[in-house]
């Protein structure tokens, strides 16, 4: 990155709040604090109809009626018949999967530890022993090359991978397919925020239909697989080891989404193509801001034709923390949605790991910036006036001198 200037530390209050008040009521200092992300389900009248369908019919769970309708709906999206089973949440989701790759108990799930505290949890609920793999600067998520290459090295038996799309950025599905084929090492795809990229494909991709996720039920998730046999045995590790009787046939959970959940997911999907247009519009937003500054890097592949409901940069000279806390005092929340990797989190301590110099660089200087739908362009632009402001001093000076002039 060109022309980098640590953020000042010491930077002067009563010009830092000019910055964050300009764009408000003419330079005033507003009171508002601008959330990091502002979940949006939809309202009680828009889940009524299917409420009362699930009290017509009486049934709740154990896939009923709107779960297949959610299903069916989701695997027409995708293009591909029966693709889609549903979940409780994500994480539960993940487990099941790698139950139903036959992931062998005791072996190490190679995953990447820029990532969110669930995807380890969800291995080591499958019986696995995470171990944290260094991602790609280009992409922030796991290099199927590299994988290769450490699986060749490693002493140990590698049981699965786990390749995670960073905050919803597409996967090259086809790279993983092959590394399958290569190493016959089964691959699960964490798609957490990936509810716009997520494509069929025969590897199992796991999405979140958590409240923070771009298409929310509360809590929820899905598992998209064209493996008909793969997909019958995650339905069965979704629903006790149950196959065609009562008889437990599989290590399994009980991972099955309820029918109110698959209420809320389906009058979420009813307004889908608004809140889609309204994410677009914020990254447009973002995109166009952000990009003149020189020392601030969009996550790779921002705006380029997806959405995922977070924006997350790269500030210079590892200041994520001194940025979040400058932001904080203008009124501003901001995250660090994944810390500083999974490998730093005290539950993953013991777990073992490769070189993680990327993901140590990224849990530094990535910061989440507020996103949520009803955002407005005022709003993403006091966001980057104060990022502006926070990182090149003399425009501190200047914006302030607009203000107070
Ligand atoms: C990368 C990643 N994996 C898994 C999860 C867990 O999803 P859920 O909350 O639906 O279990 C999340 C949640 O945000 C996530 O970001």
């Amino acid at each position: 990155m060109a022309s980098q200037r640590i953020p000042h530390p010491h930077i002067n209050k009563p010009q830092l709040y000019a910055v964050a008040g300009l764009r408000t009521h003419s330079g005033r200092i507003t009171s508002n604090v601008l959330p990091v992300l502002r979940p949006w389900l939809p309202s009680a009248a828009e889940i009524l109809p299917y409420l009362e369908m699930i009290d017509a019919q009486r049934w709740y769970s154990n896939g009923g009626p709107l779960v297949t309708r959610l299903e069916q709906h989701l695997s027409t999206r995708l293009g591909a018949a029966d693709c889609v089973v549903t979940t409780a949440n994500e994480t539960v989701g993940l487990t099941a999967a790698l139950l139903a790759r036959r992931a062998p108990e005791g072996s190490f799930c190679l995953m990447p530890s820029w990532t969110f505290v669930a995807t380890p949890h969800a291995a080591r609920a499958a019986g696995l022993v995470p171990w944290f793999h260094d991602v790609d600067p280009g992409t922030w998520a796991l290099d199927p090359e590299a994988v290769s290459d450490t699986v060749r090295r490693l002493p140990g038996r590698v049981g699965a991978v786990m390749v995670v799309s960073a905050f919803g950025a597409p996967i090259d599905i086809e790279a993983w397919q092959n590394f399958e084929n290569d190493t016959g090492i089964p691959v699960v795809i964490d798609g957490a925020a990936a509810f716009d990229t997520v494509r069929a494909s025969r590897i199992p991709i796991v999405v979140s239909l958590h409240a923070t996720k771009i298409l929310g039920a509360g809590e929820g998730g899905f598992v998209v697989t064209t493996d008909p046999e793969l997909r019958d045995r995650l339905r069965a590790a979704c629903n006790f080891g149950f196959v065609a009787s009562r008889r437990a046939m599989l290590p399994a959970l009980n991972a099955k989404m309820s029918e109110y959940h698959a209420a809320v997911a389906l009058a979420g999907l009813a307004r889908w193509p608004s809140i889609r247009a309204q994410h677009v519009q914020i990254t447009e937003w973002y995109g166009a801001a952000i990009r003149p500054l020189a020392c601030v890097a969009l996550q790779p592949g921002y705006g380029e034709g997806w959405v995922s409901g977070t924006t997350s940069v790269v500030l210079p000279g590892k200041s994520a923390a001194t940025v979040a806390d400058i932001l904080s005092r203008c009124g501003i929340d901001s995250r660090k949605w994944w810390g500083e990797g999974c490998h730093a989190q005290p539950a993953f301590a013991d777990c073992p790991h490769g070189p993680l110099p990327v993901t140590e660089e990224l849990g530094a200087s990535v910061l989440g910036l507020p996103h949520f739908p009803e955002m407005q362009r005022p709003d993403v632009e006091r966001v980057t006036d104060v990022l502006a402001a926070a990182l090149y001093s003399r425009s501190i000076e200047c914006l302030a001198e607009r203000v107070s002039g």
